[in-house]
Order: structure tokens, then sequence, then C-alpha cells
């Protein structure tokens, strides 16, 4: 990219927010933005399978560029899914209708972690940065886009119970009963995640989100034994400069020990409040947090509510607006726009200088 491109994403609001400083609007995406509450993107799925549409490169860059656009927020998120990563290692992975992601032959045993593959991103995972290469060059020129991996604790714990689950009883039995292969599945998993996001950077990515979207069924201290060392590692690892997003559900008692661990900005669920959240996280920036279901209110509701968030960050930079968990299928576009539109109004400040 030519140096006047990049420093105009580097002046776009969402790079400011990211780095603390005041931005002529409060920047709003969407975790999910792109997905099956969209016609269009039902109408790309109508053709192809999930995971050929993530393996797709045009394809996961029209759905990117299409959200984007459609619902003028300040920053894409490539298409993708935080599960590519765990094929490459040796497991077996298909999303059934219904029943979501399914790993065919989940780690069990601590003798199932030795032939699990080093992954070489550039070999097994280069659909997603191609299909980074063509966003970026589909992609309005103002617009960040943002690359993205699961963390290692959440990719473990899909690689354990099989699929999704509620309580991860499997996971956390594993980490219990087996420290040392659990060492070794998260240092594999965290060797592939460093390699996937700098390449994922390389490729055109302005920031980088981990989604360590489980990890609050885990207590302070338990994370700090059996993920932190994996997580502060990656971040790290990564390169200087580029905003990494850190982001979890159900972790109002993790918020300081992930932040500890590492992210520009910590993203913060439905369950904190705001305000409260923000001043335990001195020094970051924070993204969130209005509850998804709201979306399936009326307008008015979403609105009032999406007014409650901006008052709680109260106008002060570094804030990125963003949903508290995915958009929901059964969420209305309309709603989504009146929302991003709502935001931008309400935040509006006059420039200086
Ligand atoms: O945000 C975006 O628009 C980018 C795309 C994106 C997807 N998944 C697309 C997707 C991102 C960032 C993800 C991340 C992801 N995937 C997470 C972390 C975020 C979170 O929700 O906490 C997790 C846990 C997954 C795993 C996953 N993928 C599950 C559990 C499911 C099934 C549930 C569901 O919503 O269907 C998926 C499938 C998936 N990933 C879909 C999409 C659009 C739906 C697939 C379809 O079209 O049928």
């Amino acid at each position: 990219m030519k140096p006047e491109e990049l420093e105009r994403l580097n002046q776009s609001p969402f790079m400011k927010a990211c780095r603390r400083l005041p931005a002529p609007h409060t920047p709003v995406w969407l975790l999910r933005q792109a997905g099956r509450y969209m016609a269009e993107y039902r109408e790309v799925r109508a053709k192809v399978s999930f995971l050929e549409l993530c393996k797709t490169p045009e394809l996961a860059a029209e759905v990117t560029v299409t959200a984007a656009r459609r619902l003028g927020v300040d920053a894409a998120i490539i298409f993708s899914d935080i599960l590519v990563v765990l094929e490459p290692l040796g497991m077996e992975l298909e999303f059934t209708k219904g029943e979501g992601p399914v790993l065919h032959n989940p780690i069990r045993e601590a003798a199932d972690v030795q032939p699990l593959r080093e992954v070489v991103a550039a070999e097994s995972l280069g659909f997603v940065f191609d299909a980074i290469r063509l966003t970026r060059r589909e992609l309005p020129g103002h617009l960040p886009l943002i690359g993205f991996s699961g963390a290692p604790f959440t990719l473990a714990a899909y690689a354990i119970e099989g699929g999704s689950s509620r309580n991860f009883d499997l996971t956390k039995a594993f980490m219990y009963r087996h420290p040392g292969a659990w060492g070794d599945l998260m240092g594999k998993l965290s060797r592939a995640v460093a390699e996937y996001l700098n390449g994922q950077i390389a490729a055109g990515a302005q920031a980088v989100q981990l989604f360590d979207s489980w990890v609050g069924c885990l207590s302070p201290s338990d994370y700090r034994e059996y993920v932190f060392p994996y997580t502060s590692q990656i971040i790290r690892q990564l390169k200087p400069g580029v905003p990494v997003l850190h982001f979890g559900v159900g972790t109002g008692m993790l918020l300081e020990v992930m932040r500890e661990a590492g992210g520009d900005v910590i993203g913060l669920d439905f369950h904190v409040e705001l305000d409260e959240a923000w001043r335990r996280l001195d020094g970051v920036a924070v993204q969130g947090n209005l509850d998804p279901v709201c979306l399936l209110a009326e307008r008015e509701f979403v609105l009032r509510r999406a007014r409650r968030v901006l008052d709680q960050a109260g106008g002060r930079p570094g804030h990125i607006f963003n949903l508290g968990h995915g958009v929901l299928p059964p969420t209305t576009v309309d709603n989504v726009i009146a929302l991003v539109e709502y935001v931008h109004e309400q935040s509006a400040r006059p420039s200086r200088g």
C-alpha cells in the first residue's frame, strides 16, 4: 500500500480510538456484522457451504465488503471463522446445519496432542491471506480491515469438546488432569495463532482481534495459570504498532488479568456496565457493549440502549461502539443501520483545528 493510503487509514476514527486519540465521532462496527441476518449473505450462502465460503477468497471478500458498505460502519472484519485454524493441526472440522461446528476427532487423551501438526499458515491458511488482499483492494480507502483469530484457550476448548459446550467441563478436566499435554496443546495453538495473525497483518489487516469467547468459564487464578502465558506471548509476538483487540464473553471477573495479558483494546460483553468496566481497565481503549438482543426490540428501544452505552463512555477518547456479542440471525438490517447512524450522529464532535 502507498504511504498516503496507509496514513489515511491511520487517521480513521477506528484507528484513532484504538490508540485512545480523540476522533470526530465514536467509531462503530458489529461482531458478526456479515451473517445470516443479511439477505445478501444468505444469497451467497445458498450457493456454497459455510466452509467453502470461508475458503473462497472472492466470496469471502464480497461478503466482507458488502456488509461494511451496507451498514455504514467504521471498520470491516474479514469474513472467516475462528475454527479454520484447527484444520491444519489435523482436526476434522464440519459445520452442520442446526448444530453448529463439529470436530470429528476431539482431543480427549494426553496422547492425542502429540500427533497434532505444527501449522504453517502460509501453506494451509493462504486463502485467508488472499481474502484479506482482495478485500483491502475492494474496500473504501478510509475503512480499516480487522483480521482475527481465536485465542488458544477458546480454540483448545473446541478441539477438546468437539463442538460447542455450555460449561466446558471436558476442557477444564483436561487442563487439570494433564497439565503437560495442556501446555503442549496451548503451545502449538499459540505458535499457529501468532504466525496466522502476523500473516493477516502482512496481507493488509490494519488491526487484529483475538476472540477468547469462552474463557469466561475460568476463574482469574486459573486464567493466570493456564491461559495467561500463552495469550500474552502471542500478543508480544505480533507486529508492533498494529492495534490488538482482546475479547471474551462472561469475562467480568477476568478483565484485569486479560488486560495484563495484552491488547490495546479490551472487548466488553453485555454482562458488564461499560463505565465501571472501563474504570477497572485504566490505560486501554474499550469496545462494546450493547446487548445484541436489544436489536430484536423496537427501534426506539435500540436507540435508548445505545444512548446508555454512549453515556457510560462519556465521549472519552478510546471507545469503539460495538455489541457485547455477535448479531443474532433474527435481527433486522434496518435496526442495525439505524443504530450505526445514531452512534455517528450522537457522538459527532466538532473538529479541533
Ligand atoms: O464478524 C464477522 O462478520 C466475521 C465473521 C465471523 C464468523 N465467525 C462468521 C460465522 C467471526 C469473527 C466469527 C468468529 C467466531 N466463530 C467465534 C468468536 C466470536 C463469538 O461469537 O464469540 C466463534 C465462537 C465461532 C465459532 C462458530 N462459528 C460457531 C459456534 C458457529 C455456529 C453458530 C452460528 O452462529 O451459526 C459458527 C458459524 C458461523 N461463523 C457463521 C458465521 C456467519 C454462520 C454460518 C452459516 O452461514 O451457516
